[in-house]
């Protein structure tokens, strides 16, 4: 029997109509450079554009607000870095200028984090707001947190270990006020929930593609039209200009098909990933009670994700011990020495809940069947190791 897949925020299988497409475009006559302008050249354009009105439309954005990258991190650092430091020119004044200011929260995804701490080895100013026992974000510590040079605030749209969903539209209303621009990393929550552009109120929005069926290694950024950034990768006029490299045309087109099945299959899928989701909530507090406790926000959260802890277990335990369950845990052992996630850690999470955190992530492909199976695979573990 194959493991039970329940790690779906770490990636998603190819949808089988996805790589239908992708393997059509490798095999037909998209083998054209997009560039070239003949037959075989038009031809793999037409893919790439195609895709791109497709990931538009998924988010309510035109086509040419929209540029392929390498995924999700690529995304998120031509957002920040690449726009931090577009107001730079010249070494000197470099040195001497005020750097930009940038906010970020205190759960952001390495692809977000990293880029920040570069930055601030250079010499940037970073603020990181924190975040409340259920991981979210207070615009009111970002008001706050807003100072004369403040350029770009990022803030993740969802979390991608307990799926706290934040209030990105009520940030949108302060950074338009003060006209500070606004990044999200959408990676978790593309084909998730709805998402519109308009309404969120961003200038960049981040996707990757394997979080949505499509293959690891392509994605998206969202760049909202007039506003000014800096291409992070040089060389010839790819994206507008904005990411050199001959684009990658059979992904691209993966990914175009994979943002339309995931915007028409929402409205379907969300209730019965809440259902999946509640189900495999009750059925583990049924067996083992108190000892099982919510890490995340109790309702704005990623229809598909459940983060919960056994009290009195470890995690990676649990996990180490049922084979048959393929899943994430908060905290992890390395070496002897027990490595918080630091996401909890944020949330100012007990460090003995912290321990006993599984991150349980569900998709298309997981039935309620598995759902049974996978409580009591899990309630027998746990009452193994509390014995
Ligand atoms: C919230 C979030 N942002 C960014 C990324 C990075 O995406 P990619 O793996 O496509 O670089 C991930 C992937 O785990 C993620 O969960």
């Amino acid at each position: 029997m194959k493991p039970i897949y329940l790690d779906y925020n770490a990636t998603t299988p190819v949808d089988p109509r996805v790589s239908k497409i992708i393997c059509d475009s490798l095999t037909g006559e998209e083998f054209g450079n997009p560039s070239s302008t003949h037959h075989y050249g038009k031809t793999a354009r037409q893919i790439v554009d195609h895709a791109r009105e497709k990931i538009a439309k998924s988010i309510n954005a035109e086509a040419d607000e929209i540029i392929f990258t390498g995924g999700g991190t690529e995304s998120s650092n031509q957002a920040i870095l690449a726009t931090m430091m577009s107001d730079l020119t010249g070494f000197l004044k470099r040195l001497f200028s005020r750097k930009g200011h940038l906010i970020i929260s205190a759960i952001e995804h390495p692809a977000t984090y990293k880029p920040a701490q570069f930055l601030s080895s250079l010499g940037f100013e970073i603020t990181t707001v924190g975040v409340d026992r259920q991981g979210l974000v207070d615009p009111g510590e970002i008001q706050k947190a807003i100072r004369k040079n403040t350029k770009l605030i990022s803030i993740m749209h969802s979390n991608n270990e307990v799926g706290t969903l934040q209030p990105i539209e009520k940030i949108s209303e302060i950074t338009r006020s003060r006209n500070i621009l606004f990044h999200t990393d959408a990676a978790q929550s593309t084909g998730k929930v709805p998402l519109d552009v308009n309404k969120l109120g961003v200038d960049f929005l981040t996707i990757a593609g394997h979080k949505l069926y499509a293959p690891k290694g392509i994605g998206a950024l969202y760049i909202r039209k007039g506003v000014k950034t800096v291409p992070y990768l040089h060389g010839a006029g790819h994206e507008s200009g904005l990411r050199a490299g001959t684009e990658n045309v059979h992904y691209i087109a993966g990914l175009g098909e994979a943002s339309i099945i995931a915007t028409e299959n929402l409205a379907k899928e969300t209730p019965r990933l809440i259902a999946l989701r509640e189900q495999l909530f009750e059925g583990l507090k049924n067996e083992l009670g108190d000892r099982v406790v919510l890490n995340g926000h109790p309702t704005l959260r990623l229809p598909n994700t459940l983060n919960v802890s056994i009290i009195g277990c470890k995690g990676w335990e649990i996990l180490e011990k049922t084979p048959e369950i393929a899943a994430s845990t908060g905290s992890a052992c390395h070496e002897g020495k027990v490595l918080h996630s630091a996401v909890l850690c944020a949330m100012s999470t007990p460090l003995k809940q912290s321990e006993g955190a599984l991150r349980l992530t569900l998709g298309r492909y997981t039935s309620s069947e598995e759902i049974t199976k996978a409580i009591d695979l899990i309630c027998k573990t746990a009452r193994k190791l509390m014995a």
